[in-house]
């Protein structure tokens, strides 16, 4: 082990983190722009501060620690993760990639080792999506691709808008083009985080080196049909919105099991108009997550649910709307950092596998346009967006070494 690396500064940090929950005792809820991302981003400035980062939240609440390099202008490395979560999520995912980021460049800066280029930790603001059903906010607004448009168009299910949210959070949604960086400061992406699936676990793997992330497309669907009364209304003579999507929405989950290995579609949300036991519903509207490795993939079965909606709808008498709410192809990673890391892990003796990721990632959105790079802990028992997820520390700090060989060799 790096003499500088501490696993209980990992630890600690992460013990401390769990407290920002709306959900106290039954996992991580997290949401973008609440009182939780509020305590969290401000317990990260102070630590970054404490281990001697230039410390800087960005116009859309991105928390960003600066380990300074020798020249200044070359591009940056820069790594991090999420500091969102799910509902009910776990403690590790995403943030634990941020805390182990700044032991990284705690342990540079112990050991008095000056990188040439800066090291930027970065804790990014609403990866998830969970709250208004998207994806990616805070690495896509680094990266300019985030609209104050698109912050007025997306809403949460209390229908409070990206924009109000961001608002009554303090920030202002016509200053998030000064989130966004010139391309050419960032150098490479590097993320760590947990695999949040069995494979590593369940094969007693150490690390996990993320050789590509699937694509994932997201989108809310609404079925549009009339209200009437329960009992009087005959079946013949209905407009039934639950009926139609429901005979949809059956057959998502068999359109991914048709397809090769890896392909997944999810109906993660359903709701109902007026929603009550004896009102046929008016509208019903339900989401939909598909990813795979391929992109022809995703397009095929996202067209595949337009048909049968068209199809279903036709049949019922209704309509419905599509609202597109992320839209991201699959990403290769690094091959050359991937052998890097491969190197390091031979060295220390960590067992290793070159895996694909399931789940999106910051990296996802910057390996698009970046060199990027993964490496994955393992979950206990695959667990993940739930309150059991888990990782020992201890495998946090092998990840951990092995990213210092890694930012040593790139620099
Ligand atoms: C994030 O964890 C995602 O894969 O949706
Ligand atoms: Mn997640
Ligand atoms: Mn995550």
């Amino acid at each position: 082990m790096d003499k500088q690396l501490s696993t209980s500064r990992i630890e600690k940090d992460l013990e401390n983190l769990k407290a920002f929950t709306a959900t106290p005792g039954n996992g991580c809820t997290r949401m973008p722009f609440t009182k939780e991302t509020r305590d969290a981003a401000e317990y990260l400035k102070q630590v970054m501060r404490e281990a001697g980062l230039e410390v800087h939240e960005d116009s859309v609440g991105n928390v960003l620690g600066i380990l300074p390099g020798k020249d200044r202008e070359k591009p940056c490395i820069l790594m991090g993760s999420h500091y969102d979560s799910v509902y009910n999520g776990g403690d590790y995912d995403g943030i634990a990639g941020i805390v182990c980021g700044i032991e990284i460049a705690r342990i540079l800066k112990d050991a008095g080792e000056n990188l040439d280029c800066d090291l930027v930790i970065a804790a990014f603001m609403d990866e998830e999506g969970c709250r208004f059903g998207t994806g990616y906010f805070g690495s896509k607004s680094l990266l300019g691709q985030m609209t104050v448009e698109e912050c007025k168009h997306f809403t949460d299910k209390d229908n409070i808008s990206v924009y109000q949210a961001m608002t009554d959070y303090g920030l202002v949604p016509e200053n998030i083009p000064n989130a966004a960086w010139d391309l050419d400061r960032i150098g490479r992406y590097i993320e760590l985080h947990i695999e949040q699936g069995p494979v590593l676990d369940q094969k007693h793997i150490e690390l996990g080196l993320v050789d590509c992330i699937v694509g994932i497309q997201r989108y809310m669907i609404t079925v549009n049909g009339r209200s009437d009364h329960a009992g009087t209304t005959p079946m013949d003579m209905r407009l039934d919105a639950v009926d139609m999507a429901s005979k949809v929405i059956c057959h998502i989950a068999d359109l991914a099991r048709a397809e090769e290995e890896g392909t997944v579609a999810t109906v993660g949300y359903i709701t109902s108009v007026p929603g009550g036991m004896n009102v046929v519903a008016q509208s019903a509207s339900f989401s939909v997550d598909i990813r795979s490795k391929k992109n022809e993939i995703i397009n095929k079965i996202a067209d595949e649910i337009r048909r049968l909606l068209d199809e279903e709808t036709k049949k019922g008498g209704g309509t419905y709307e599509i609202d597109t709410k992320l839209v991201i192809t699959p990403v290769d990673m690094s091959a050359p950092m991937l052998d890097i890391m491969e190197d390091s892990c031979k060295e220390h003796g960590y067992t290793y596998l070159r895996m694909p990721s399931g789940a999106g990632h910051d990296a996802l959105a910057i390996g698009q346009i970046k060199d990027t790079v993964m490496i994955f802990v393992p979950s206990k028992d695959g667990r993940s967006h739930c309150p059991e997820e888990y990782t020992p520390y201890e495998d946090f700090a092998k990840a951990v070494e092995v990213l210092c060989d890694l930012v040593r060799k790139v620099d």
